[in-house]
């Protein structure tokens, strides 16, 4: 027994030490050697396990979905102005083929990255509209954020070198929760929606902080159905994670988003949102429109998964067997919303 050498009694004063000692250096380098084993185990363990995870998440992703074909977007398309926009009769109407015919879809300008280095050309409060043409839509674009200002700093300069080559009326909202609680994306959507009915927007675009467009041709305006935008991100190998996704990048009519009654308030945390969203599509008869994903590629900035909402298979059935009349933009809770304005967006404070 190797620990006997580092137990002496008295009886065993006269012992050779030197054997024993040996052994006893001989057992701790066997436990060491042991931990290291059992840690690389672990690590190859953790590292196929964690292969094995995305793998499965592939085997649902595809790259080759329905949708409208380049050419016959045109006439997917919803055109409608805000009766907030001021026309110049003097002005020809804008035109959009050159953005939906563009043989080079590839990001074809250098979007700057810095807010410092950025012109805040033609925008007042977040909202932009064309000067050498009247234009045919008006677009709200409602981000709901809490905590990423990193990625807002990068997204806002971004996103306004991007739209303002569109030739549409747009204005970017930023719907912020401002309090401790756990994020609520439905509850900010639903109060931004709100806020874009009150500068009456026909169309609004539901859009995550963290994503960028990459593709000129991928126009920020509605079509007649439900149009999801963000199908091919970097993240995911530019392939779409599943047949019924909506989250991301979502433009729809604001009518069709009032008819739907809205996001849901019930889902804090992250996950299940979205897909609540998605089943509120059939009982209204709307379908969820695509464009190819060479039209429609994203890059998305980094971050740390957020906390998982364990509840949310549990509300989505839920919701699914009651109807959705009774949780959405209809039965919002009473939140305080306060409107502010900013040379790049309009902030919405939301307090839970
Ligand atoms: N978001 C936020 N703060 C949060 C969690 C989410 O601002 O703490 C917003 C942000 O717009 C983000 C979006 O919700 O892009 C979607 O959340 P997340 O990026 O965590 O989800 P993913 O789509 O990457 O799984
Ligand atoms: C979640 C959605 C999320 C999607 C893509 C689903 O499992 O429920 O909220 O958008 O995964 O990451
Ligand atoms: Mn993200």
């Amino acid at each position: 027994m190797p620990l006997v050498c580092c137990n002496f009694s008295e009886n065993r004063i006269n012992i050779n030490l030197y054997p024993r000692l040996k052994l006893c250096i001989e057992y701790i380098i066997t436990i060491i050697c042991w931990g290291l084993q059992t840690r690389v185990y672990t690590i190859i363990f953790l590292i196929l396990g964690r292969v094995a995870w995305k793998q499965k998440q592939y085997r649902y992703s595809v790259y080759v979905y329905p949708h409208i074909p380049a050419e016959l977007l045109e006439a997917h398309l919803y055109i409608q102005r805000s009766p907030k926009l001021v026309l110049h009769q003097s002005k020809p109407d804008c035109i959009y083929d050159e953005i939906l015919n563009n043989t080079d879809p590839r990001l074809n300008w250098e979007a700057s990255k810095k807010i410092d280095d950025f012109s805040a050309n033609g925008l007042v409060n977040g909202s932009y509209a064309p000067e050498h043409c009247n234009a045919l839509f008006s677009v709200a674009i409602i981000v709901p954020f809490k905590n990423r200002h990193r990625h807002l700093d990068i997204f806002l300069p971004y996103m306004h070198n991007f739209l303002r080559k569109q030739d549409i009326h747009y204005r970017l909202y930023v719907i912020e929760q401002q309090d401790e609680k756990i994020f609520n994306k439905g509850i900010l959507f639903n109060v931004g929606v709100k806020t874009a009915m009150l500068h009456k927007f026909p169309c609004i675009i539901l859009h995550d902080v963290d994503l960028l467009p990459l593709n000129t041709t991928n126009l920020y305006v509605c079509t007649n159905e439900p149009r999801h935008m963000s199908i091919g991100i970097d993240k995911y190998r530019f392939m779409l994670q599943y047949e019924d996704l909506i989250g991301g990048v979502v433009a729809l009519k604001t009518e069709q988003y009032v008819a739907m009654n809205g996001y849901s308030n019930r889902f804090h945390g992250w996950g299940g949102e979205d897909d609540d969203f998605y089943h509120r599509l059939a009982p209204q008869k709307l379908t969820l429109v695509r464009s190819h994903v060479e039209m429609t590629r994203y890059t998305m900035l980094g971050h740390p998964q957020e906390r998982l909402n364990s509840n949310r298979y549990k509300i989505m059935r839920d919701n699914n067997k009651r109807g959705f009349i009774r949780d959405g933009l209809s039965t919002l809770p009473n939140v305080s919303a306060r409107i502010s304005n900013h040379p790049l967006f309009t902030l919405v404070g939301v307090q839970l």
